[in-house]
């Protein structure tokens, strides 16, 4: 079947609309084997059509005249992705009116406006959608509007904003308030007016739409009590310190009852809490339901390739919904060959047991050199003559292991069977430290 030629258009051709046409072009095979279709750029809004542009897109693509995109017949879908409330919310209003779908990165636009678009899409008969709005490249709108629709989410906890998230994180590390601000400002995940992040208001945008999907209940900006981070001192992160606690930005939205409370402030999280393992610029958004208890989702919260491929899934399901839908059932498309069983590489833990006698570590180091396994760690624990050997291996094939561990058996000094573990860690084997 050959594929459907979908015209497509963006608000903005910036960090973001300029990574919807990257993606879109370097994935059209993808998204063609998903869908069916083809999605191409054929406009783009701007302010200035003359402006350098680091990735500049076909010639005649862009525009200063919203009415290209709006009277364009041919035009299935349009990504919002310029930015800021107005002119933004008329541009929004009139292609929903013109029954142009839209696709929108805009938490602000979201959150604050939600109602008069819902309203227009709705009396349009056209979808608008945001994934990108909330977290970016974690698609928790998606899981809170289909997978968890009959879930009863009554609480959503999250740290939602990575920039704030990213200074916490280096204030644990030592670091001041302003020198972990100034540090996320040279890496590019602060801008150079932070206060929309440090203030709590971007963080305080997005859960007024995650406790909108997940209560069904319209709560905008007004509805959320909010407080930066500016106030949260190197003692605040040491008191949370000593209690095995780490300071981060956290939103909440809870339904008690009929009830529902929406807040983002700083807190102090147990380290044994998901959300304390949500490091630098991530971010994570925990899901407390009657039927799915809790879900967790982490992962980048900001960027312009990880916002534009929320944008991209949108404007794929869009495409993939309207009338009879098309998305094709059968995700396989390829046949793989199966790795063949001991070629699958980890690092290990390996327990052997042995005579405490001279010489027996040299023996099982020779083992495992002798079939590429190298020692990352070792500790020896001596009890009653006999010694237990623990061993952290870098990667290794399993089959190489096993082949060294038969050998270790075989030795005389061994007393048992060795017996070996895959290790999970993503801080490399070397630093791990032995309980
Ligand atoms: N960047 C991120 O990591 C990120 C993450 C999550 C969400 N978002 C959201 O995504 C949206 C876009 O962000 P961005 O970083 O891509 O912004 P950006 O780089 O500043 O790009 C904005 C684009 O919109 C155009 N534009 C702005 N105002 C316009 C107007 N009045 N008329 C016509 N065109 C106009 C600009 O045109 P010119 O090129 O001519 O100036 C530019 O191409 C925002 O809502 C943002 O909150 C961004």
């Amino acid at each position: 079947m050959s594929a459907v030629d979908v015209p497509v258009a963006l608000l903005g051709y910036g960090t973001v609309g300029s990574a919807v046409d990257r993606l879109l072009a370097e994935n059209a095979e993808d998204i063609e084997r998903a869908t069916g279709h083809r999605l191409r750029v054929v406009r783009a809004l701007v302010r200035d059509e003359a402006k350098e542009r680091p990735h500049a897109p076909a010639e005649g693509v862009l525009t200063t005249d919203l009415a290209r995109i709006r009277d364009d017949p041919s035009i299935a879908v349009v990504a919002e992705v310029m930015g800021g409330l107005e002119p933004t919310g008329n541009y929004v209003r009139e292609l929903l009116g013109a029954g142009k779908p839209v696709v929108s990165a805009n938490k602000q636009l979201v959150a604050r406006e939600g109602a008069a678009l819902f309203r227009a899409a709705s009396e349009a008969g056209v979808q608008l959608r945001f994934e990108a709005s909330v977290c970016a490249a974690i698609p928790v709108i998606k899981v809170l509007r289909e997978a968890l629709v009959v879930s009863n989410v009554h609480r959503v906890v999250g740290i939602v904003n990575g920039t704030t998230n990213f200074i916490l994180t280096e204030m644990e590390g030592g670091a001041g308030y302003e020198e972990a601000l100034a540090e996320a400002q040279r890496l590019g995940y602060a801008e150079a007016d932070p206060t929309e992040d440090v203030s709590g208001a971007d963080a305080a945008a997005k859960m007024a739409i995650l406790a909108t999907m997940a209560f069904g209940s319209r709560v905008t900006l007004a509805d959320v009590g909010y407080e930066g981070i500016e106030g949260v001192t190197g003692e605040h992160v040491a008191a949370a310190r000593s209690m095995d606690m780490v300071v981060r930005l956290v939103g909440q939205a809870t339904l008690a009852g009929e009830r529902l409370d929406v807040r983002v402030g700083p807190a102090l999280v147990d380290r044994h809490h998901p959300l304390a393992a949500v490091e630098g610029a991530f971010n994570a958004v925990m899901l407390q339901g009657d039927a799915i208890r809790e879900i967790t989702l982490e992962g980048p919260g900001a960027g312009g390739m990880e916002t534009a491929s929320a944008v991209v899934a949108d404007m794929v399901s869009v495409i993939g919904t309207t009338g009879t839908g098309f998305l094709q059932n059968d995700a396989c498309w390829r046949t793989l060959e199966r790795l063949p069983p001991g070629e699958a590489r980890s690092p290990f833990y390996v327990s052997i047991r042995v005579d405490d006698v001279a010489g027996v570590l040299a023996q099982v180091a020779l083992r495992l050199a002798g079939r590429g396994v190298s020692v990352a760690r070792l500790v020896q624990e001596q009890s009653n003559g006999a010694a237990t050997l623990h061993v952290v291996t870098h990667e290794a094939a399993e089959r190489d292991l096993r082949s060294a561990l038969d050998e270790i058996a075989d030795l005389p000094e061994t007393r048992e069977r060795p017996t070996a573990l895959p290790v999970v860690s993503d801080r490399g084997v070397a630093g791990l430290g032995w309980a």
